[in-house]
């Protein structure tokens, strides 16, 4: 089943998801490492494959919004303040995987340095060359990464939680259907 229904999570979602949080565990992994680096000819590789990855998981971000829009997800299981919060969680990260890698983009063309996806594909810069946006985009960045890192420790913690009780919210996000 690619697409979702009512009370369960297709194929296509489930790929969306698990694909983009392994990006995203090695996205904050390899920024995290950047930023104990100093930047040069040694760590240029890391920077543009960061750059290239970050690319890439706003590109599958936009293609997951889409795939949304034509095949809504379920609610979360149950009802009441929980399910409003697992929702207002998952809005949270919807922005701000969409706002960081914006951000690295904007801070990165202040630069003056091109971005350029995989060796190959140089993109339209999305800002001016200027200090200020620099200092201000990189700051925002790393704000922003912060902020999803606490999301994502809450995220984990309530679906194992979840499971834990029982409810087969795990389950209907790996194998695609609550066994209950
Ligand atoms: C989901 C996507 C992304 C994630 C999770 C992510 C994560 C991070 C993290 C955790 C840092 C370290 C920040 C800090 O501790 O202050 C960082 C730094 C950086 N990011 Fe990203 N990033 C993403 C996308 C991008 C994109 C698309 C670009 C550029 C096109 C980019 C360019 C950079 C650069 C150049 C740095 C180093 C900044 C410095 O040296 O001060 N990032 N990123
Ligand atoms: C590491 C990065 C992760 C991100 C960015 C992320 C993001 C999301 C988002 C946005 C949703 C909402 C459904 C959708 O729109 O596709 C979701 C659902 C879900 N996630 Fe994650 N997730 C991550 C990791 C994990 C991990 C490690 C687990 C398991 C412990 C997990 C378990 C779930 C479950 C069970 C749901 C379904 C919740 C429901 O039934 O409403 N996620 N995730």
């Amino acid at each position: 089943m690619l697409k979702n229904t009512p009370d369960s999570f297709g194929l296509v979602t489930r790929g969306l998801h698990w694909g983009i949080a392994l990006l995203v565990v090695v996205m904050l992994s390899l920024g995290l490492k950047l930023e104990s680096l100093e930047p040069g000819m040694a760590s240029i590789r890391l920077y543009s494959l960061h750059k290239s990855l970050g690319i890439m998981t706003l590109s599958l971000m936009l293609a997951r919004i889409l795939w949304h829009l034509y095949s809504p997800p379920p609610r979360p299981i149950g009802g009441g303040w929980q399910a409003t919060l697992a929702r207002l969680g998952h809005l949270a990260i919807y922005a701000l995987l969409i706002a960081i890698p914006l951000s690295g983009w904007a801070a990165s063309s202040a630069t003056g340095i091109d971005t350029v996806l995989f060796d190959r594909w140089t993109l339209p810069p999305i800002a001016p060359v200027s200090i200020l946006w620099e200092e201000r985009g990189f700051a925002l960045h790393g704000i922003l990464t912060k902020i999803l890192i606490a999301l994502i420790f809450l995220h984990m913690g309530a679906a194992l939680k979840r499971e834990m009780d029982g409810d087969g919210t795990l389950r209907r996000m790996t194998i695609g259907r609550r066994t209950d």
